[in-house]
C-alpha cells in the first residue's frame, strides 16, 4: 500500500475519535444566557436592535434577528456609511460590503457590490444557497439579480453633493470617523442561547475602487463560535483586517476572557501591528458577547457608543477607550 494512501486510512480512523484540543486553560463555560439580546455598535444601533427584537418576538432565531437589523440599516437611504445612501469611493461609485455568520459555523460574504439595496440579504443567500463563503463585484451582482434581488440605481443625494465637494480637492486621507458611526455591526442572542452577527457597511468614503474594508470578512469584521461567543468591529478596516481581530477576541473569550476584557486586549493588539501608523489617524472599535450574554466593548480613542438590547431593555452605552 502506497505511502499516501496508508496515510488517508489512519487520518480515516482518528474519525472515530473525539476531536482533542491541545489548548491550555480553556474557560469552562457557565450556563448559557436564554433571554435573547442584541448588541450593534453605535448609537444609531438602537434602530437596528428594535427591528431585530421584533424577529425573535416573532419567533425567529438570532440569524434571523441579526439579518433583519443590519437590512434596517440598509434601508434607511438618507445613511451615508450604510447601503445605497452611503458615500461613493473616489469614482463616485457607492460599493457594498457584507456579511453574516450562524450558530452553526456557517458564514456567507459579498464584497464591492454596486446597485443592491440589502447586501447583508446577498451575503446570508450566498451563505444558504451557494457553495461559497464570498462573492466579489459582478459576480456578486450576478449571483443577486440571479437570485431575485433586484437592481437598485437609487443615489443619495447628500452623497452625491458631498462627492462633488470632495472632488474639488480630490485629496486623499483614509480618516474614518472617530466621534460618529460607520459600520453596523451586530450580534445576537436567541432564546435558545444560539449566536449569530452580521455586518454591513458602504465602506470608506473616498476609497480606491475596488477597496474591500474589514467589514466582510470573516475573523476581522465578524466572528462567531457558538460554543464561546461573537465579535464584530467599526473603524479603519485596515487597521482591522491587520490584526484579525473579531476572530481573536472570540479565541480569548475561549480562553477566559470576559468580552470586555477581548475587548481591550484586541485593541492593544492592533494598535501594537499597526503601529507604523500614525495613532491619531485612525479608530477601531469591537463589542463582543460570550454565550453567557455579557457583553463587551472598547475603542482607541474615545467616542464608541453602542447599543444593547437585554432584560427587555433598550440603552445606548459609552464605551472605554486605549486613549482618553
Ligand atoms: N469598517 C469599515 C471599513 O473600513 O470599510
Amino acid at each position: 500500500m502506497n505511502t499516501r494512501r496508508k496515510f488517508l486510512q489512519s487520518f480515516a480512523a482518528l474519525g472515530a475519535l473525539p476531536l482533542l484540543s491541545f489548548m491550555p486553560n480553556l474557560k469552562k463555560r457557565q450556563k448559557k444566557y436564554t433571554e435573547g439580546l442584541v448588541v450593534s455598535t453605535w448609537n444609531f444601533g438602537v434602530k437596528a436592535n428594535t427591528a431585530a427584537v421584533k424577529i425573535m418576538n416573532d419567533g425567529g432565531n438570532a440569524l434571523d434577528m441579526v439579518t433583519a437589523g443590519a437590512m434596517e440599516m440598509e434601508s434607511d437611504p438618507t445613511e451615508l456609511t450604510i447601503g445605497l445612501g452611503g458615500l461613493p469611493d473616489r469614482e463616485g461609485h457607492t460599493t457594498l460590503d457584507a456579511c453574516v455568520m450562524d450558530s452553526i459555523g456557517r458564514a456567507g460574504s459579498v464584497c464591492f457590490l454596486e446597485k443592491i439595496k440589502h447586501p447583508v440579504a446577498v451575503a446570508r443567500a450566498i451563505m444558504e444557497k451557494s457553495p461559497h463563503v464570498v462573492l466579489v463585484g459582478d459576480g456578486a451582482q450576478q449571483f443577486a439579480l440571479q437570485n431575485g434581488f433586484p437592481k437598485d440605481e437609487y443615489q443619495n443625494p447628500e452623497a452625491q453633493k458631498a462627492y462633488r465637494e470632495w472632488l474639488e480637492k480630490s485629496e486623499y486621507k483614509p480618516i474614518i470617523n472617530i466621534e460618529n458611526h460607520d459600520t453596523i455591526g451586530i450580534l445576537a442572542m436567541d432564546k435558545k442561547g444560539d449566536l449569530s452577527g452580521a455586518c454591513t457597511t458602504s465602506g470608506l468614503s473616498y476609497k480606491m475602487r475596488g477597496r474591500v474594508g474589514d467589514s466582510p470578512i470573516i475573523g476581522a469584521g465578524l466572528y462567531v463560535d457558538n460554543e464561546v461567543g461573537a465579535a464584530t468591529a467599526s473603524g479603519l478596516g485596515e487597521t482591522i483586517l491587520r490584526s484579525c481581530s473579531s476572530f481573536l477576541m472570540v479565541e480569548l473569550m475561549r480562553q477566559g476572557y470576559s468580552p470586555l476584557n477581548a475587548c481591550k486586549e484586541a485593541i492593544q493588539r492592533l494598535v501594537k501591528i499597526n503601529s507604523f501608523m500614525n495613532i491619531g489617524d485612525y479608530q477601531a472599535c469591537f463589542i463582543a458577547v460570550s454565550k453567557e450574554g455579557e457583553i463587551g466593548a472598547y475603542s482607541v480613542h474615545p467616542g464608541f457608543t453602542y447599543s444593547v438590547w437585554k432584560n427587555g431593555e433598550h440603552q445606548v452605552l459609552t464605551a472605554g477607550s486605549l486613549l482618553s
